[in-house]
């Protein structure tokens, strides 16, 4: 369905020989919004005095935490999946050869980084079914700037040698990117706009500038005529778990004189906002009546969980 190439970050795999289960996860680190596929495959060889009964894999975000399952296969071959939509999972039980279990997403974000485990059970013969387990942690890397772009250019050069004109798939590609990672505001009154909310917590404004870029779009530059209906659209939507929603203007260069990023232009928004340095961007506080308030550039988090909004011309 994708092109196969897109994945163009550094592909790294993991094993560990003291276990007969080898977890394995490519790419080892997601980069948010660049890697456009992460598998992770549970190996068990083949042994021909035991064979595979089941194969297990759970997720959690960290080895201390809850454990949910994500998906199983039994001795008959049958696949349970428990992330219908979200994941494929394909696999295999075999007696002569290798058995495994796979679950594939794509455009992974941030959830999908974490703690996985794999348990296998295995029964021979004369034995008791006894347990096999292994279990590998995948981090996850946000873009810079220069980053994304590197990579932008690498994967669109990738896509036009190999495939020619590529239209039609570009645009399925960026409609699942954009799926993926945004949630579609329905703004009323907005014709020439897409207003898109990020799914990813926390990120810089350098980060969700990087972001906002990627879908061809910017950092929301709200002015008063659009305000009402762009937070009426985000109580609408119920915020998720964000107390604070960025949005573009910034006064990071000269403290006081705020301007939109992109364009250097002066705000529009009519509020008050007192020089408060380090306090150098912009986002609504959901808790406080979607008040625009002034956030940290670097660590919006500092001040509460956060998501960022983009606008995009139509
Ligand atoms: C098969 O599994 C048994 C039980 O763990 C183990 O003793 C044996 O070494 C394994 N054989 C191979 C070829 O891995
Ligand atoms: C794990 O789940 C149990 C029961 O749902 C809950 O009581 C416990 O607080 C959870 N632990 C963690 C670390 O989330
Ligand atoms: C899973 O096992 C089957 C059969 O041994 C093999 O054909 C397939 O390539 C394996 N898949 C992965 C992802 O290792
Ligand atoms: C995996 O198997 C081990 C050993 O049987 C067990 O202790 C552990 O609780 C299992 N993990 C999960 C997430 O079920
Ligand atoms: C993960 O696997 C490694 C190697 O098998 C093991 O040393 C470690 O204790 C495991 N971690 C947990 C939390 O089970
Ligand atoms: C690629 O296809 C689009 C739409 O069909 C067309 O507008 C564009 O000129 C084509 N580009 C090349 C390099 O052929
Ligand atoms: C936008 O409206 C559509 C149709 O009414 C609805 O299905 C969707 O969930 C809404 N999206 C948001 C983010 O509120
Ligand atoms: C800006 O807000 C102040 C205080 O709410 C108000 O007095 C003023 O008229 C507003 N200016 C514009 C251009 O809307
Ligand atoms: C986001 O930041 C808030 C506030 O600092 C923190 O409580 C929350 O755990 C963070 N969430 C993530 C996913 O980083």
């Amino acid at each position: 369905m994708f092109p196969s190439g897109l994945v163009v970050i550094l592909v790294l795999t993991f094993s560990l020989t003291e276990s007969k289960v080898d977890l394995l996860a490519t790419p080892e680190t997601i980069a948010v919004g660049l890697s456009s596929k992460f598998t992770l495959t549970c190996n068990v060889p083949v042994n021909h005095t035991m064979h595979v009964s089941s194969i297990h894999i759970y997720h959690s975000a960290g080895p201390e935490q809850n454990m949910s399952q994500l998906a199983r296969i039994d001795v008959t071959g049958r696949i349970v999946t428990y992330l219908p939509n979200v994941a494929s999972v394909s696999g295999h039980v075999l007696v002569n050869e290798d058995s495994n279990l796979t679950v594939e997403w794509v455009f992974p974000t941030s959830a999908q980084a974490g703690y996985y485990v794999c348990n296998v059970t295995l029964s021979g013969a004369h034995a008791l079914p006894y347990h096999e387990t292994q279990n590998h942690t995948v981090g996850k890397t946000k873009p810079d700037f220069v980053n994304v772009i590197q990579e932008l250019r690498k994967m669109r050069s990738y896509v036009e040698s190999k495939f020619g004109n590529q239209t039609e798939k570009w645009t399925q590609t960026y409609e699942t990117f954009k799926s993926t990672h945004f949630i579609k505001l329905n703004v009323t009154g907005s014709s020439n706009s897409d207003y898109l909310l990020s799914k990813e917590l926390n990120s810089t404004a350098m980060q969700s500038d990087v972001m906002c870029h990627l879908l061809g779009g910017y950092l929301a530059e709200v002015s008063p005529r659009e305000e009402q209906d762009i937070t009426q659209a985000l109580r609408t939507y119920g915020n998720g778990p964000a107390d604070l929603i960025l949005i573009g203007g910034s006064d990071v260069d000269d403290t006081g004189n705020w301007l939109y990023m992109r364009n250097e232009l002066p705000l529009k928004l009519n509020v008050s906002l007192p020089a408060a340095p380090g306090q150098d961007c912009l986002a609504f506080n959901t808790k406080a009546s979607f008040r625009v308030v002034q956030i940290s550039c670097s660590n919006p988090s500092s001040s509460g969980t956060s998501m960022f909004l983009c606008q995009i011309d139509t």
